[in-house]
């Protein structure tokens, strides 16, 4: 590799998003190609993981060539190297990506990249941002990870908070399953909340004025309880309700870790990242404290290749390649530094093996 205009093949099959990009460079999206099978899983209320990994098989041929195409290439000529998700994730979804790219980085003779989808998304914010100044705190939420960190640049991660239950994106899903709003569920929240009183019902903040943690399986029996205790609440009124509690909690912590990691901005990934009362409240907050927010675009925040491939770019940069012979991972950490500041892992294999928060 290398360079800065590298051109990087990404490959996302974590969940259930069949996504491809060409990224150069690590921050210069030539093409982001993302095939939902939302109306698949939709029937079921959540993702099917035979489902998902039988469908990625199909899409995933097909959403390479067009990613390819959007970013005027016909084949890997052109290409510096090949990255795709090795976990966390749903290991028949990973394997289909994993393999799929390691084919293609033997038969085009490029190295291949083996990347923490975490890392991924921590990584979406450099591609709209890329003079951030460090460290930031960066809240990241997705559906199956809340984690509060301080990244005092790429590779170089602490965790500050992370989630002692649900996710906050599984607490949106939950919700919006109870109340029959259909799957995905934070983007039918958000929808339902436009048109409610956020006021409607005090929701509980858990441990809002208590360390960086967060906690949100109680606040989804609280909404069965209340609207158990009030049928005629409209389905609008309890998603603005809900959302507003979870909001506050996730600006609240996120401006609190941020003064005590002494950040100098604040950011935001993963899929509820794309919310707008979110995105709006994290900025509005920042604004008062004269902090710097950097969000990636709303595309960004939800599953994509563009952020593997921008990971992925880094680390060939700066770790090397990923061997072929290393396989996929669906308990995944993030890579977090260790006390003495000195980066987690050696080396390729070690970054994609299981490190623990604690
Ligand atoms: O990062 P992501 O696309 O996939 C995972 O890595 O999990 O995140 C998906 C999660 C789901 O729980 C989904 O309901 C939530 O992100 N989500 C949202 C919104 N869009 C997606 N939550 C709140 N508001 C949204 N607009
Ligand atoms: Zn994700």
């Amino acid at each position: 590799m290398t360079g800065t205009a590298a051109l990087v093949l990404g490959i996302e099959t974590s969940c259930d998003e069949t996504a491809a990009a060409v990224v150069a460079g690590g921050v210069d999206v030539r093409s982001s190609v993302v095939s939902s099978q939302v109306d698949l899983h939709a029937a079921f209320g959540g993702v099917v993981p035979e489902i998902a990994g039988r469908a990625h098989l199909e899409l995933l041929t097909p959403v390479v060539a067009e990613a390819l195409g959007r970013a005027g290439l016909s084949g890997g000529a052109d290409l510096a190297a090949v990255a795709a998700t090795v976990g966390p994730g749903l290991i028949g979804s990973l394997l289909v990506g994993v393999s799929e790219a390691k084919a293609l980085s033997l038969a085009w003779d490029l190295p291949f990249a083996g990347v923490n989808h975490l890392e991924g998304h921590l990584f979406a914010a450099l591609l709209d941002h890329p003079g951030i100044g460090w460290p930031v705190a960066v809240l990241l939420v997705s559906g199956g990870h809340t984690l509060l960190v301080s990244m005092e640049g790429p590779g170089r991660y602490r965790l500050l908070g992370q989630t002692l239950d649900d996710a906050a994106g599984e607490a949106f899903d939950k919700v919006a399953r109870f109340l029959g709003l259909g799957y995905p569920g934070g983007p039918a929240i958000e929808a339902a909340a436009a048109a409610g009183d956020p006021g409607a019902f005090a929701f509980p903040r858990a441990m809002l004025d208590d360390g960086l943690d967060f906690s949100f399986s109680g606040i989804k029996t609280a909404v069965v309880h209340a609207v158990r205790a009030a049928p005629d609440a409209t389905d609008e009124d309890v998603a603005a309700s809900f959302q507003q509690a979870v909001v506050d909690v996730l600006v609240a912590k996120t401006v609190r870790g941020a003064l005590s990691s002494g950040a100098k901005g604040l950011c935001l990934a993963g899929g509820v990242a794309a919310n707008e009362a979110l995105r709006g409240a994290l900025t509005a907050t920042a604004d008062e404290l004269g902090l710097p927010v950097y969000l990636p675009s709303r595309a960004m925040c939800t599953d994509n290749a563009a952020m593997i491939a921008a990971a992925g770019w880094w680390q060939l940069e700066h770790v090397g390649p990923t061997p072929l012979d290393a396989g996929a991972h669906p308990d995944l950490r993030l890579p977090l530094l260790a006390a003495d500041g000195a980066a987690a892992g050696g080396g390729p294999v070690a970054r994609t093996g299981r490190a623990r928060y604690r």
